[in-house]
C-alpha cells in the first residue's frame, strides 16, 4: 500500500530545543507521519538553533526585539511560516504569547507543550505552583493553541509523582524525559488525523 505523504510540520523554539530535537529524531523514522520543514526561533542565541542545524534542519530567526510591537513581530513570523507552508506548527519551548490574530491564522494547526497537568497552572512557574499547592502529581500536556493562554483542548498529557524533597528544578529535570516522549507521540497522533483528512 502507498504511504500517505508526511505532514509538513514547522517547529517554533526560544531556547535549548530539546523537545524540537525529540520531535525531529522521531520524524527521521520512515513510518512517522510528520516531517520537519523548518525550525524558527525568536531568539538569535537559542541553543536549539545549533541543534537543529546539526540535524540538517532548515532554520530561521525572527528576532522579536527587532520589531516595534507584537503585531509586527507576528506578521514577520507569519510570513516566514507561510514560506515553509506547514500543515502543523509545534510550539516547543516557544516563550512568546501569541495574539488572537496569529492564532486565528493557524487555527486547528497550532499545538504547544506546556509543563503542567492542564487545565491546572496555565502560564509560568508551573512546577513551583504544583509543589506549593501540595499536589501529589505534576505533569506535562500537549494541547491545541487557542486565543486563551494555555487554554486549548488537551491532546495528551502525562504525569509523575511529586516526591517529598522535590523542588521546581528537580521536578523539571525528572519531567524532561516524559516531555520528550510525549511530544513526538502527540504530534504523531495529530499528523495521522491530518493524513486522513483530504489535503487542501
Ligand atoms: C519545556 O520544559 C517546555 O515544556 C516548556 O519550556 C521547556 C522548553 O525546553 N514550555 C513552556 O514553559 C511553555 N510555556 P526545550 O527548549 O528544551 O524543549
Amino acid at each position: 500500500m502507498m504511504r500517505s505523504p508526511k505532514v509538513r510540520t514547522a517547529i517554533l523554539i526560544s531556547g535549548r530545543g530539546s523537545n524540537m530535537v525529540a520531535i525531529a529524531q522521531a520524524a527521521q523514522a520512515t513510518d512517522y507521519p510528520a516531517e520537519i520543514v523548518g525550525v524558527i526561533s525568536n531568539r538569535p542565541d537559542a541553543k536549539g538553533l545549533e541543534r537543529a542545524k546539526a540535524l540538517g534542519l532548515n532554520t530561521d530567526i525572527v528576532d522579536h526585539k527587532l520589531y516595534d510591537n507584537r503585531k509586527a513581530f507576528e506578521q514577520a513570523l507569519h510570513a516566514q511560516l507561510l514560506a515553509l507552508d506547514p500543515e502543523i506548527i509545534c510550539c516547543a519551548g516557544f516563550m512568546r504569547i501569541l495574539t488572537p490574530w496569529f492564532v486565528s491564522q493557524w487555527h486547528g494547526r497550532l499545538i504547544n507543550i506546556h509543563p503542567s497537568l492542564l487545565p491546572k497552572y496555565k502560564g509560568l512557574n508551573t512546577h513551583q505552583r504544583a509543589i506549593e499547592a501540595g499536589d501529589t502529581h505534576a505533569g506535562v500536556s500537549v494541547h491545541w493553541v487557542t486565543a486563551e493562554l494555555d487554554g486549548g483542548e488537551v491532546i495528551d498529557q502525562r504525569s509523575i509523582e511529586i516526591l517529598p524533597h522535590d523542588t521546581a528544578d528537580t521536578l523539571a529535570e525528572r519531567l524532561l524525559p516524559v516531555e520528550l516522549a510525549l511530544y513526538p507521540d502527540a504530534l504523531e497522533a495529530v499528523a495521522l488525523q491530518f493524513q486522513k483528512q483530504p489535503r487542501q
